[in-house]
């Protein structure tokens, strides 16, 4: 069961770092042009967010059955910093991330120009995006 999850966290990641880099690409540059918010922008914002909520939910059940996670919460884990990047700094970042990716998805949602949606999810998703990049755990993962 462990090393289905993992692997399966493993893998979304990478889905979801591809998906959401290309969303990023887009909406800036339909932000910078001053493009129509199409069916399509909607479509790839909505991709990005889909992929953030699935492994968020991945990310949670791994959180609770892996020896790295919740398990491994201590006084002296805090004091390693692999221990600490995957019991406390990883998951912490990665719930900010996928929080600001929603609220970026949702403020648009609603927002009333296209110029608007696409500040918004641009303001939203980057955060998310460098949140995500700056705890990936690199030196296991690629
Ligand atoms: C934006 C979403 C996320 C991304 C891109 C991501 C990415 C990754 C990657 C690449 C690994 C290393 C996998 C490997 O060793 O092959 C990992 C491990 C891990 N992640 Fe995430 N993660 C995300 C969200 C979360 C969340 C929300 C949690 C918990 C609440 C979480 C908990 C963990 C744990 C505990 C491990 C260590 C698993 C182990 O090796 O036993 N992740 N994550
Ligand atoms: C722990 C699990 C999850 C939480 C806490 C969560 C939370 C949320 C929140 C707060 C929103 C924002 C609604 C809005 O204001 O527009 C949302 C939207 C959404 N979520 Fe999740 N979600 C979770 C899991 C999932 C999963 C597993 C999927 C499916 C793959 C998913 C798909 C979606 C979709 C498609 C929307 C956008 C709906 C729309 O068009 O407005 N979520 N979620």
């Amino acid at each position: 069961m462990y090393s289905i999850i993992k692997s399966l966290h493993s893998n979304l990641a990478l889905v979801l770092l591809f998906v959401l880099f290309a969303a990023v690409i887009y909406i800036l540059i339909g932000f910078m042009g001053n493009k129509e918010f199409t069916a399509s922008s909607k479509r790839i914002a909505l991709a990005g967010l889909i992929a953030a909520h699935l492994q968020l939910v991945v990310g949670l059940i791994i959180y609770f059955i892996s020896p790295l996670g919740i398990e491994n919460f201590s006084k002296a884990s805090m004091g390693n910093s692999m221990s600490r990047l995957y019991m406390l700094e990883h998951p912490l970042m990665m719930l900010l991330a996928i929080v600001s990716i929603t609220i970026g998805y949702s403020k648009s949602k609603r927002a009333a120009t296209d110029k608007q949606k696409y500040k918004l999810l641009s303001i939203f998703y980057v955060i998310g995006l460098v949140f995500i990049l700056s705890r990936i755990p690199w030196h296991v993962w690629m």
